[in-house]
């Protein structure tokens, strides 16, 4: 076997827990978030979901990565024999992300080249859609490669190869650019932002606190799901990264930097992003909501673009700077989700890190094509939703079970204190055990109800049709569930048991 690699310093592994957590969530979810639940008030969900369960389960995720040193199918099937099925469930989330991240990621690569001439000219959303894209009419019509999309998705997985090929190692030195460089970036981009006329527009309308809304349960449910997938938290990647940590480390204090990092950075894209909106709507005499959009890819890649263009002076520099910046903050958000699924992979059967990582790339690869394809932007959609309402937020609820209950809060805190800065005390229990299970089931419960009458009302998400919502994401669930259960209840491999008596 292998020895198991280690981070360089602390600083590297907060370095790379940040990266993870910090991604295109924060850039062009975040701010959208907040403008649409509440503006300013929707910071009061944001940080209770946050207090409740985000830092809990980061926690949780660092503490048993770090104990049972294994990814995350292995460290469940540690945990409980027979839970190694939920470990498995989060690596597969996580894999199904990962090959529709690898295409947003492809975006942004075009973009940069992009960038250098401003190819959108004047009509960026119709630039993306139908010169980079070649967006078909509907997810039955693949069509074929979109040439710049399949370009970009190579660099991208390129890129990704080289950042992880070395394991730790070679992902600390790239973090340590990764991680430091879209903060400035953005840091550039909110000055600019915040320094064009009309800009105080754009921030009421992110920020003007609307107290009602806090009443309206899709209000909590979205903060709940924003801080699970800002903080890459039930993704199995937390608990990878968490094993790689020497013996002696501290768990708790790592927790609340990196979620707090995170949400900083999401807060300042807020700024960024609606600084600029408002100036936008300043020039186009139009209203901040007309020219704003509802974020996503189409904030990235053809609202913002268009206020790219419109600036005073320096379009090409601020082009640059807005597509770096979503790359650097991007990238390791994207090679997380391959480490993790490579960890819980050679874990499990003792294959090289260097084979599975190659492995795990080449499948990727692979599947993310389906993206690429001139019909790829409606299954994105689709899996994504999917993926997001149900995967992650069943994965978080069992983990708080698996943890909460069986394998019991109280050895957690037991296990995690003594190493660490912050103490854990009997509230972690009830967070844990009460407080997030009951949130996340919540959660769970209501997105169902609404799905059931969505489709029966014949409202299916995004207008797509039924059948294509059943394969993107109600076939993808039951894969992963039931290849979960099977992965789980499959023959251990030596390493497993070699490593079970070394923990204890
Ligand atoms: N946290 C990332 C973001 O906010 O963009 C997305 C993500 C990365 C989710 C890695 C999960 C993960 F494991």
């Amino acid at each position: 076997m292998e020895k198991r690699q280690q981070w360089d310093s602390r600083m590297i592994f907060i370095f790379a827990a940040i990266g993870s957590a910090a991604g295109l969530g924060n850039a062009w979810r975040f701010p959208y978030m907040a403008a649409s639940n509440g503006g300013g008030a929707f910071l009061i969900p944001y940080f209770i979901a946050l207090i409740t369960a985000g830092i809990p389960l980061l926690i949780l995720e660092f503490g048993i990565g770090h104990k049972f040193q294994a990814g995350a199918p292995t460290a469940f099937s540690k945990v409980k024999k027979g839970w190694e099925g939920l470990g498995w469930w989060s690596i597969g989330v996580s894999f199904v992300i990962v090959t529709y991240y690898a295409v947003i990621m492809a975006w942004v690569f075009d973009y940069l080249w992009y960038s250098l001439s401003l190819a959108w000219g004047d009509a960026p959303a119709d630039f993306f859609l139908n010169n980079v894209l070649k967006l078909s009419e509907g997810p039955g019509h693949l069509g074929g490669f979109s040439i710049p999309v399949l370009i970009g998705l190579i660099l991208a997985w390129l890129a990704v190869y080289w950042t992880i090929r070395d394991g730790v190692k070679s992902v600390g030195k790239v973090v340590k650019w990764t991680v430091p460089l879209p903060i400035i970036m953005l840091g550039i981009l909110v000055i600019r932002g915040l320094t064009l006329p009309g800009a105080i527009d754009g921030i009421n309308y992110y920020l003007n606190p609307d107290f009602s809304k806090l009443l309206d349960p899709k209000v909590w449910a979205s903060a709940y799901g924003q801080v699970f997938f800002s903080l890459s938290v039930a993704f199995g990647v937390m608990i990878a990264y968490a094993s790689y940590l020497p013996k002696k480390s501290d768990i708790t204090n790592n927790a609340f930097i990196t979620a707090f990092a995170n949400c900083g950075i999401s807060f300042m894209a807020g700024f960024a992003v609606f600084g600029t909106m408002g100036y936008m709507a300043a020039e186009k005499g139009a209203s901040v909501a007309e020219v704003a959009g509802t974020g996503g890819i189409g904030l990235a890649f053809w609202v913002y673009p268009e206020a790219i263009r419109l600036l005073p002076f320096g379009s090409v520099v601020f082009a640059l700077v807005f597509y770096i910046m979503l790359l650097t903050l991007g990238i390791d958000s994207f090679f997380s989700l391959v480490e993790g699924v490579v960890a819980g992979v050679s874990d499990k059967w003792g294959f090289g890190k260097k084979k599975t990582t190659i492995g795990v790339i080449l499948v990727g690869f692979v599947i993310s094509l389906i993206y690429a394809t001139k019909g790829g932007l409606h299954w994105l959609d689709i899996v994504d939703r999917y993926v997001n309402n149900y995967g992650i937020i069943g994965v978080a609820l069992f983990e708080t079970i698996a943890i909460g209950w069986i394998y019991k809060s109280r050895k957690l805190r037991e296990y995690v204190n003594p190493i660490s800065e912050v103490h854990l005390g009997g509230w972690y229990d009830v967070l844990i055990k009460f407080i997030a299970p009951l949130a996340l089931a919540g959660i769970l419960v209501w997105n169902i109800v609404q799905e059931i009458i969505d489709v029966t009302q014949g409202n299916a998400y995004g207008g797509y049709p039924v059948w294509a919502i059943a394969v993107g994401g109600w076939l993808v669930a039951i894969v992963l569930i039931v290849g979960s259960i099977i992965l789980g209840k499959s023959k251990s491999s030596y390493v497993m048991e070699e490593a079970s008596e070394e923990v204890e």
